[in-house]
């Protein structure tokens, strides 16, 4: 199976309920995630976000993803993640990303639907999917803080929808980039509400601290794609930690390769938590 567009996933029936998405730093997060995926013959989205990509090259990036993925039997989306320059959008388009989002939500409302318009403009020319964003979802982005916690109003969503014709949306719904402290106050009737209303499927980001009740019912209101990332760094960070205590030999490999295994373990634990 190649590597498809976000689109493609759910129309040609890979996805039944939803598609979890996870973004990768580093070689070992990506061969975990995708070790997972093969394992259980579930698609998921492998994200590369602005930060990454400026970080370490796109180009570099998705190369690693795509030889990666592309012989392999089951589905898979490379997803540029908060992009926030046009610029970076246009190269991905251009190197071959099946998905892009453009995150255009810190801009005024009416400059966020121009500039998501001509992405999508271009990007359907390819058959690309793209994921915009209004309301910038709350908690340390990579790039960005949001103090508030806004939630979306259906009415921008509704406008937002129809003007750029994007394929995907990211909501607002009371989730925030980052671990949670205390118990987050998620709308799911938003979800319901925003998700009959428009065309665009939804996007929940900020998963990373929530439970699989949460996760499960915010896929029953509505949400199709659900962004997990702190959890993928932290499972990787709390597998080194252990291994460097037990070293025995200068080789940092069998350290790595823990870690490639405790990442597969938590992709495969989420996807068969949440999604049936
Ligand atoms: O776009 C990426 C996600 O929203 C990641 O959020 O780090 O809170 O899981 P998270
Ligand atoms: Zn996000």
């Amino acid at each position: 199976m190649a590597i498809l567009s976000l689109k493609d996933v759910f129309d040609y029936g890979f996805v039944k309920t939803a598609i979890c998405s996870f973004n990768f730093v580093n070689i070992e997060q990506l061969y975990g995630i995708v070790t997972a995926a093969e394992e259980l013959q579930n698609p998921v989205v492998l994200m590369i976000s602005q930060k990454t990509a400026l970080k370490y090259g796109l180009e570099e990036m998705f190369s690693l993803a795509k030889s990666k993925v592309e012989r392999l039997a089951t589905p898979y989306v490379i997803h540029l993640d908060h992009a926030k320059s046009i610029e970076l959008v246009e190269k991905a388009i251009d190197l071959g990303f099946s998905s892009v989002m453009f995150d255009g939500s810190s801009l005024p409302f009416e400059e966020n639907i121009k500039k998501t318009y001509e992405v999508v403009k271009r990007a359907h020319k390819y058959g690309i999917t793209v994921e915009g964003e209004i309301n910038t979802i709350y908690g340390k982005e990579e790039d960005g803080i949001s103090e508030t916690n806004i939630y979306t109003k259906v009415e921008d969503a509704k406008k937002f929808a129809e003007e750029t014709e994007v394929d995907f949306l990211a909501v607002s719904i009371g989730t925030k980039h980052g671990l949670y402290e205390g118990t987050p106050s998620l709308r799911y009737d938003l979800i319901t509400e925003i998700s009959n209303l428009i065309k665009p499927k939804l996007v929940m980001h900020g998963c990373s601290g929530l439970t699989a009740d949460q996760l499960k019912k915010a896929i029953q209101s509505g949400i199709k794609k659900l962004n997990f990332g702190t959890e993928v760094m932290l499972t990787q960070i709390n597998s080194i930690k252990k291994s460097l205590e037990n070293l025995s030999k200068p080789d940092i490999r069998p350290v790595m390769d823990s870690s490639i295994e405790e990442i597969k373990e938590y992709v495969k634990n989420t996807i068969n938590s949440i999604l049936w």
